[in-house]
């Protein structure tokens, strides 16, 4: 049976579904957050109803990965950055329809919005999913997997935390590994994998052409902190 609820409003009784009502509230506690109207740190205990580990996406375009992960873990705080407000905005749609209250969006380059909203050694796991491979010589400046970003993720991620990624470029993923092998022992343990439990939308996408993926995770190593 439907949930309905007599509200009292100005001198009429209004009747309205308490489904409206949590879309409402949760509009209101804001799944998009604008970077400028928080402060740096964000306040973690302010914009989650209940505490909880921390699980970032990075680059989480329409957001079909964050929100299927999230729906089957109520227990943990998801937070995706994304670049383009466009899609952004998409997921916001979506988390709000779906009544998702464990996600949090920001809009802007990850590695900028990590650097300033995140404290040191406080996110249980970052994902990095089908990342634009920017495959000329002269645009791999913008890539996310390089080494100033991979230390970058260790200094934001706890001990033993985990980094995951994957991609269906094989050539990004192989400078990836190289760019990892410094660190590889040092900073973090890499581990090969061979699937992943919640799927992108290119993930999808790529699935049903038969494209392979490449996967690998890297879990920190307790160093000096
Ligand atoms: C190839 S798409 C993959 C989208 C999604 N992860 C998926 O697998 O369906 C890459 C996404 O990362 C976003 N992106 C690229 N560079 C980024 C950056 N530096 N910070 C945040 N988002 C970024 C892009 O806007 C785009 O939505």
């Amino acid at each position: 049976m439907r949930e309905l609820l007599l509200l009292y409003t100005s001198n009429c009784i209004d009747i309205v579904s308490i489904k409206h009502i949590r879309l409402a509230e949760m509009t209101l506690q804001e799944v998009f957050l604008e970077k400028n109207q928080y402060p740096k740190p964000l306040p973690l205990a302010d914009i989650f109803q209940q505490p909880g580990e921390i699980i970032l996406e990075i680059g989480f375009g329409k957001g079909h990965f964050i929100r299927t992960y999230a729906m089957d873990h109520p227990e943990y705080n998801f937070i995706g950055i994304e670049r383009f407000i466009k899609w952004t905005r998409h997921t916001e749609a979506r988390v709000i329809k779906q009544e998702i209250s464990n996600i949090r969006l920001l809009c802007g380059l990850a590695q900028e919005v990590l650097k300033d909203y995140f404290l040191d050694h406080s996110i249980a796991q970052i994902h990095v999913l089908f990342p634009d491979p920017w495959p000329k010589r002269k645009h791999r400046k913008h890539r996310i997997l390089q080494k100033p970003y991979i230390e970058l993720f260790y200094q934001k991620l706890k001990p033993g935390g985990q980094l995951h990624i994957t991609t269906d470029h094989k050539a990004y993923f192989e400078d990836a590994m190289k760019e990892f092998a410094p660190c590889a022992g040092k900073l973090f343990q890499v581990i090969p994998k061979t699937d992943y439990p919640y799927k992108t939308n290119y993930q999808i996408k790529y699935e049903k052409e038969g494209r392979p993926i490449y996967y690998f995770q890297a879990n920190t190593l307790k160093t000096d902190f």
